[in-house]
């Protein structure tokens, strides 16, 4: 999963570094994870190099989640879509940024929020990320290796991030909660289910 230098990826990162997220304090963090899977994204039907016999492991971890025919497969970082989602967090936000891939969105959001819960389903990409966070991981940035679909939500948790163009369904669980989610057309702010407090 070696990036190479000069491709795409390059080119994202530095308009990514040009831009206000460049000047965010965990940016040198997030840019290390991106460097991990830019400019190639990693099929989940593919081994990882030089790890053939990963195969089948991975076709019996897709089934018995039952997602073969469901959400995304491959992983690749939306960061197109960081910068728009950033802006609408808020500082007392304890966010669950759901499908977190190898946490290069959840740096980011952790210095903007009070807490982020980073669930990512794929062992192998979280593992990628805390590897390369190692010590450096944020306080309060809590990394959960889970299906976003089934565990019981953290009770605390505000507002979920969907950085998953490739679901767009909705999680029973998150009822009641505003869900900032990927589109194809963008980020927008997804209030089904959330219900205002009466008026005073
Ligand atoms: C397109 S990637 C985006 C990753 C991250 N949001 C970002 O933009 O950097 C989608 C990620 O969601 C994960 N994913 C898909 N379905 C999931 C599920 N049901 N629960 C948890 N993670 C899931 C995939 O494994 C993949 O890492």
């Amino acid at each position: 999963m070696e990036a190479e230098k000069g491709g795409w990826g390059d080119i994202k990162l530095q308009k990514l570094e040009e831009g206000p997220i460049g000047k965010m304090a965990n940016w040198p963090l997030a840019k290390r994870l991106l460097r991990q899977y830019y400019p190639s994204a990693v099929a989940w039907h593919e081994p990882r190099p030089g790890k053939k016999e990963e195969l089948a492991a991975q076709r019996r971890f897709w089934e018995s989640r039952s997602v073969l025919n469901g959400p995304v497969r491959m992983w690749a970082p939306e960061s197109f879509n960081y910068e728009p989602a950033l802006k609408l967090l808020r500082h007392g936000d304890v966010v669950l940024d759901a499908g977190a891939g190898n946490l290069a969105f959840a740096v980011l959001a952790a210095e903007v929020c009070r807490k982020v819960y980073a669930v990512e389903i794929v062992p192998e990409t979280l593992a990628d990320g805390l590897k390369e966070l190692g010590w450096e991981l944020p306080k309060n940035l809590v990394p959960i290796c889970a299906d976003f679909r089934t565990p019981p939500l953290p009770t605390d948790v505000s507002r979920i991030v969907l950085l998953v163009v490739h679901f767009q369904g909705l999680v029973d669980q998150w009822k009641g909660r505003e869900v900032i989610r990927a589109t194809q057309a963008g980020v927008s702010v997804d209030r089904t289910g959330v219900v205002e407090a009466p008026a005073p």
